[in-house]
């Protein structure tokens, strides 16, 4: 019986258990998917150990992230570019590792937007620079894009980004001042919130959408709520908006994937599953 988990510190808030919970079952398979709470300390012991306590592997979530990607033998052109890991395998005794959330968040935005959307966005932006930023942006960079800019409150930590994923992009991306966002909006038919504002308990993030080109998309990788004010503003004015609950299942499918050996779906009958979880938790 093939066993995962998913692994970080705290980890009793995730959802990775209900969603691979749920394919599973879906799938008749004779498997199992677990929370473990591994602090820091114990992280490097728990990634050489696991596959001695019969894992065939799993996801890696905060804090651990970083140390993942510096801990694995191997690791994917994504998970390089991002320079997070958060999905794990062993392949013939090599443990390998992956970042999905590129993946995941692609995935959802070609299914809210349909297939080919990047052929209006010439310019997209990005806010934020953290990890989740790293992965929007390494994804965008794979799309026939003329340019993607990224601001963030902390400019520096936006330069690093940018002089990390340059080389060799073929989309040229810049970064932007905070205070002059006035000036990018108009020019981005795709914008992204990284950051964690408008999540639940946090101020909003303010954007000046009536700015925004008429066919610009907004998208948000918060999804408690799942409808952020950014997204709720976006919509008043018109305009397609993208949720961040997708993002969140379409990066658990190349894990399930690996570990279990079925591609599974992210269908509507799992979104309401985490929906209503996350209601109820409120
Ligand atoms: P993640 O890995 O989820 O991206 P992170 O690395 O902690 O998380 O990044 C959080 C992002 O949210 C950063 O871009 C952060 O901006 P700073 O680099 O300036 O800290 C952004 N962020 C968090 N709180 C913010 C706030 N109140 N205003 C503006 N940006 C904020």
């Amino acid at each position: 019986m093939p066993k995962a988990f998913v692994t970080g510190h705290p980890i009793k808030h995730s959802r990775s258990p209900l969603i691979h919970g749920h394919w599973l079952k879906e799938y008749g398979l004779d498997g199992s998917y677990e929370r473990i709470d591994v602090a820091p300390v114990d992280f490097g012991e728990f990634l050489r150990g696991f596959a001695a306590r019969g894992f065939a592997g799993g996801n890696v979530t905060i804090p651990h992230k970083e140390a993942a990607f510096l801990g694995v033998d191997r690791r994917t052109a994504r998970a390089e570019r991002v320079k997070a890991v958060n999905t794990l395998w062993i392949e013939d005794g090599v443990l390998w590792g992956d970042n999905t959330d590129v993946a995941g968040f692609m995935a959802h935005l070609d299914a809210s937007l349909g297939t080919g959307w990047e052929q209006n966005v010439d310019t997209a932006l990005v806010i934020g620079a953290g990890g989740a930023a790293r992965a929007v942006v390494a994804g965008l960079q794979d799309r026939a894009l003329k340019r993607i800019f990224v601001t963030n409150r902390t400019l520096a930590k936006a330069e690093d980004l940018v002089r990390d994923l340059r080389p060799g992009s073929a989309v040229g991306l810049e970064t932007s001042a905070w205070e002059a966002l006035g000036r990018v909006i108009p020019h981005a038919r795709l914008i992204v919130n990284t950051t964690s504002l408008g999540m639940a308990g946090q101020p909003p993030l303010a954007l000046d959408l009536a700015r925004a080109p008429r066919d610009a998309a907004v998208a948000d990788i918060v999804y408690v709520p799942l409808e952020t004010p950014l997204l709720a503003a976006a919509k008043a004015e018109g305009l397609k908006t993208v949720d961040g609950l997708g993002m969140l299942l379409h990066q658990a499918v190349p894990g399930f994937e690996r570990w279990f050996g079925v591609r599974p779906e992210v269908t509507p009958e799992l979104r309401a599953l985490i929906l209503a979880d996350i209601e109820g938790r409120k």
